[in-house]
């Protein structure tokens, strides 16, 4: 694992001379921001040695150094979810490298379902804590102390600052945002009505797919972590629909410029 993190981060190192602590995972929602980017260097995930390479329609793998506005950021298009059957260490894998590049903030965004009655189709949710559902945690196996401590703290895995800030823009936006607790599911079931409410009485207000191992990774290796989920769905009572995927990727297109606006403001 330290082997294929090192190797590579040298790979990108040797042909980009890296100068942010910046990192944008581009989920659902942000797909677009990678056009605002003034792309200085990118390299296709496939070039990338020991990096997976994403499977699920609707994300092209790449990796992006560039500029946003005046800030450089390294933008990864694409993101591995364990339910394309990845190892959560291979989810986890672009975070490890990250940190080796010298990322220390990292900016998440992604498409989730809505458990909160208030919520509707199309709003957008600043992560503020997150419920590990996912069968498993990145960080189990042996640990290594380079990479961080045994047993990470997590009493603030999502930056407040960053929140607070984010809360702050939008207002000056006009962009309406809610502020709630995100449950990462493994998938790719969306889920049932009683899973739903399940996730709602323990605390959830959103669901999704994603996120929550990334963060985990990030948290370990004491990066800064912000998300911002688009609600593409909402299975809170009287408010459930059947749903696709395409109608999930629908709706997370619409909330592109909104999403874009908050993430090129915060950075
Ligand atoms: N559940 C899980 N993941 C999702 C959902 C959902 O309702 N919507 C978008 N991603």
């Amino acid at each position: 694992m330290l082997q294929k993190i090192k190797k590579c981060a040298s790979y990108i190192n040797e042909r980009i001379s890296i100068d942010t602590d910046t990192g944008i995972i581009l989920g659902t929602g942000l797909g677009k921001l990678a056009e605002q980017i003034d792309i200085i260097h990118k390299i296709r995930y496939e070039d990338l040695p020991h990096f997976p390479i994403s499977t699920v329609e609707g994300h092209n793998g790449q990796f992006i150094y560039g500029k946003l506005g005046d800030k450089l950021v390294i933008a990864l298009q694409g993101r591995f979810h364990y339910y394309e059957g990845y190892s959560i260490e291979e989810v986890g894998f672009p975070v490890r490298v990250l940190k080796e590049l010298g990322v220390n903030r990292l900016l998440i965004s992604n498409a989730a379902g809505a458990m909160n009655p208030s919520y509707e189709v199309g709003d957008l949710v600043i992560i503020k804590d997150h419920i590990n559902m996912f069968p498993t945690n990145p960080l189990i196996g042996k640990n290594h102390e380079e990479l961080g401590p045994r047993f990470p703290d997590m009493s603030e895995a999502y930056d407040k600052e960053m929140i607070i800030e984010a809360q702050k823009i939008a207002k000056r936006e006009n962009i309406d945002i809610h502020t709630g607790v995100y449950v990462g599911v493994s998938g790719p079931t969306y889920e049932t009505p009683a899973e739903y409410k399940f996730f709602r009485i323990i605390g959830g207000d959103i669901v999704g797919m994603s996120t929550v191992p990334e963060v985990i990774v990030a948290r370990h290796a004491g990066i800064k972590c912000f998300g911002i989920s688009v609600v593409t769905d909402s299975g809170a009572p009287g408010k459930l629909k059947e749903i696709s995927h395409s109608e999930v990727q629908r709706i997370g297109e619409l909330s592109q410029p909104r999403m874009a606006e908050i993430f090129k403001k915060i950075i």
